[in-house]
């Protein structure tokens, strides 16, 4: 027998059966097929079908804490998941927020959560959240933060899940922020985003080198050559390569964009991330996967941070 919710009205077996949205196609970021189904499954699927989780009693993540090193692409998941939402974007940073005058920053914090109620769906992406909110532990009490982190996580207390507004936040940084802010009901999803291994640095070239000119291009051997780039690192190889290309093109020299500019571009644009920075995150994220404690040495850091 076929399996069904609940007893249909008569109104709604009249109406064609509604498709759940499980086309997110994510085109514009390159590989990171588990992340993406990671996201389609904590904040895409509840935001797009309240009502379903509400009645199978599913309990969606209140907020989500994208994390990965500079330049991995966590602001692009971000903006990508409000398009593909069709979601109102608050994207906020510590400035839009910070005041120096008394009580202006807490009152903030509370217009933002009331207006991306009221133009729900939304989502409320907090960029760089580690200097909106740090570890209070590591600023002193009249830092205007400590009481801006209070309100903030009054207002996520307070937030109803499911209520087609999502919360985002991104950081380079877990360790740093307020163990508060990780505890269940606030950011209680984590999703890592890793550096991009080959086959993934393959889709990421892809993507940009789309439309391009090219001729001959091997990115197989690109991606090969390209250990330790993130994708806007990949990026600006794709950019420097066709920049340099464009430069001889207008000076009538008519040929392609060919590997030999993408081989001169590899010697001017070196990767951000080393060694030690994969090993730094993997601690991170064994550490973060592993247990639910958010304290731990923050004496250990990235070798930059973006
Ligand atoms: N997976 C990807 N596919 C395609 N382009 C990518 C990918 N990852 C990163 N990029 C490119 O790199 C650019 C920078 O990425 P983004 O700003 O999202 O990084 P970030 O993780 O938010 O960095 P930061 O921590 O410094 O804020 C993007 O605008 C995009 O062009
Ligand atoms: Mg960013």
């Amino acid at each position: 027998m076929a399996f069904r919710l609940k007893k249909k009205t008569r109104k709604e077996t009249k109406q064609k059966p509604r498709k759940l949205a499980l086309d997110f196609s994510f085109q514009n970021i390159g590989g990171y097929d588990t992340v993406k189904e990671e996201i389609r499954d904590a904040i895409v699927m509840p935001m797009r079908h309240p009502s379903l989780y509400k009645r199978l009693k599913i309990r969606a993540p209140k907020g989500i804490l994208l994390w990965g090193a500079p330049g991995i692409g966590k602001t692009l998941f971000a903006r990508t998941i409000a398009d593909e939402c069709k979601a109102t974007f608050y994207h906020i940073r510590s400035s839009d927020i910070m005041s120096e005058w008394f009580g202006v920053s807490e009152r903030r914090v509370k217009q933002l959560f009331y207006k991306a109620t009221k133009t729900r769906p939304s989502i409320i992406f907090f960029d760089e959240l580690e200097s909106l909110a740090p570890n209070r532990q590591a600023i002193t009490i009249e830092d205007a933060r400590t009481s801006l982190l209070s309100s903030l996580l009054s207002e996520m207390d307070g937030f109803v899940p499911l209520s087609q507004v999502t919360i985002l936040g991104s950081t380079n940084i877990p360790n740093r922020l307020d163990p508060a802010l990780l505890r269940p009901g606030r950011f209680d999803k984590m999703i890592y985003i890793p550096p991009p291994n080959k086959a993934e640095r393959k889709e990421i070239l892809k993507i940009h080198i789309n439309g391009k000119p090219i001729d001959q291009i091997n990115i197989e051997q690109l991606a090969q050559k390209t250990n330790l780039f993130t994708g806007a690192d990949l990026e600006l190889l794709v950019n420097t390569a066709t920049t340099n290309w464009v430069k001889k093109f207008v000076k009538n020299k008519k040929e392609p964009l060919s590997m030999e500019y993408f081989e001169s571009a590899l010697k001017m644009v070196r990767p951000s991330l080393k060694p030690e920075d994969l090993r730094y995150y993997e601690y991170l994220r064994n550490h973060f996967e592993r247990s639910s404690n958010p304290n731990i040495r923050d004496d250990l850091s990235p070798t930059y941070y973006g």
